[in-house]
């Protein structure tokens, strides 16, 4: 057998091999594509856990070491040193700007902040109470209406105006749902502010009086929202990239995207934390739940916590949760009965077998919530905050996926289980 070959043994005994083909890091993957054509089987992966869905060079997970790194920078030092723009220029365009090439995508980033005026009116078509995931997905889905004719993927021009107009126009959209939820008129966005305070500014100014932007809330947000930028071949990059495979507009596809995260497995996960944490209500409460979470007959889980490819520390996790600490310090917060209660949970739950044999550690969405509500944001908002961080990694995968020549239709198989052929029966003989 070759090195790089893999041995399938047929059911008749006899030998084949299949490709085996390397990454620049991570384990190796068998290909697999002329399984069929050639031996007449499928593979069977529910869920993807074994299975690579494409080839992509924008973002490295090692799930058992707690690795994360875009384009190969570790989150961790793009974190501590880089701004989320200029992420989300390394995530589009592969390498860490000059100062001239970031001005210039600040600055075109800035001047794609705008709404149509079309799609404000829609907001008016909602209930007051409407969920702002369901607005950002059903309006981001509204433009591809509004740009169809001008989207020619094939276009280099087109595919990079079209991650412009995501990243700037999320935030616009993300505020106009949260005004529409608290009554209060749209805030037009501001261009000589930072993507972070523009932000700020459209979900918390008021015509009314003047509102003076945190420097802290707006550092807290770069940050979380660098930390959201990208994570490889999710469940909403992987819709993104599925819907986008058909052809379909990738305006469309980002709508697809934003209800794949919306669910309380993935992004969802956010909202769903901090409802837990008040449910719990009191560290003397802990040990109720994480025995609820144990329990195969009880649907509850303990969120926040777990991960399909970290078996360690989520890095994102432990940067988020000193980024509280500092947070609720800057806020001058003396009483933080949420973070203190979310602490002593993780603590209780590392100490756990069942969390310890199952590899069950804090993810992402375990902390970042208290950093919201401490910076004013309402739950229902939370998974919006993840989107807009997100954002820029589904634009990025859409780019790759619809570049790629090796680019096909996403169209996986099945194990058929129904009844096998059987005759129609008239209906007054069933
Ligand atoms: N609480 C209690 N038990 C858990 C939990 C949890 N949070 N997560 C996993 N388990 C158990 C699960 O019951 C299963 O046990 P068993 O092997 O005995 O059947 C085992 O651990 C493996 O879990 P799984 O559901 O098969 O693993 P998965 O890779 O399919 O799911 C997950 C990963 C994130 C959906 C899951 O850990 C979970 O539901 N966590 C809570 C929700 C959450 O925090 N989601 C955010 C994910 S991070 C942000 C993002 O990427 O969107």
């Amino acid at each position: 057998m070759s090195q790089d070959a893999y041995r399938l043994k047929r059911p008749d005994g006899t030998e084949t091999e299949l490709p085996v083909r390397k990454g620049t890091i991570g384990p190796d993957v068998i290909d697999i594509a002329t399984l069929y054509r050639d031996h007449g089987v499928f593979t069977y992966d529910p869920g993807f856990v074994a299975t690579g869905s494409c080839e992509s060079d924008i973002t490295f997970i090692d799930g058992e070491k707690g690795v994360l790194m875009y384009r190969g920078y570790p989150v961790e030092q793009l974190a501590a040193h880089s701004s989320f723009i200029e992420v989300s220029y390394l995530l589009l365009y592969g390498n860490l700007p000059t100062a001239t090439e970031l001005a210039e995508f600040d600055n075109m980033i800035r001047r794609h902040t705008m709404l149509n005026e079309g799609m404000l009116a829609f907001f008016k078509g909602f209930r007051y109470d409407a969920h702002p995931m369901a607005m950002l997905s059903a309006v981001v889905g509204s433009m591809s209406a509004y740009y169809h004719k001008e989207m020619d993927a094939s276009n280099e021009e087109h595919r990079n105006i079209f991650a412009h107009r995501i990243l700037a126009k999320l935030p616009t959209i993300a505020a106009a749902a949260y005004k529409l939820n608290t009554g209060q008129p749209f805030i037009y966005p501001r261009n000589d502010l930072n993507y972070c305070e523009n932000l700020l500014h459209m979900l918390f100014a008021v015509p009314a009086e003047p509102y003076k932007i945190d420097p802290v809330a707006a550092e807290a947000l770069d940050l979380l929202f660098i930390l959201h930028a990208d994570h490889e071949q999710n469940c909403s990059t992987s819709t993104v990239r599925m819907a986008g495979s058909s052809g379909a507009n990738p305006y469309s596809a980002i709508a697809a995207g934003i209800s794949a995260l919306w669910g309380p497995a993935h992004g969802g996960a956010n909202e769903a934390v901090l409802e837990m944490l008040e449910e719990i209500g009191d560290v003397s409460q802990i040990g109720k739940y994480v025995e609820k979470a144990k329990n195969k007959n009880d649907p509850f889980r303990l969120m926040g916590f777990g991960h399909r490819v970290y078996k360690n520390f989520d890095p994102r996790a432990t940067i988020i949760r000193d980024m509280c600490h500092k947070v609720l310090q800057r806020l001058d917060r003396k009483d933080t009965p949420l973070f203190d209660l979310a602490q002593e949970l993780e603590q209780v739950a590392l100490k756990d077998d069942y969390f310890i044999e199952k590899n069950l550690y804090p993810n992402v969405d375990f902390y970042s919530g208290i950093i919201y509500k401490a910076l004013g944001i309402p739950t229902s908002m939370f998974t919006v905050m993840f989107a807009l961080g997100r954002s820029v990694g589904w634009a990025a995968h859409w780019r790759e996926m619809i570049s790629d020549p090796k680019g096909k239709i996403a169209r996986p198989r099945q194990l058929y289980t129904g009844p096998a052929a059987r005759d129609y029966t008239p209906i007054n003989k069933r």
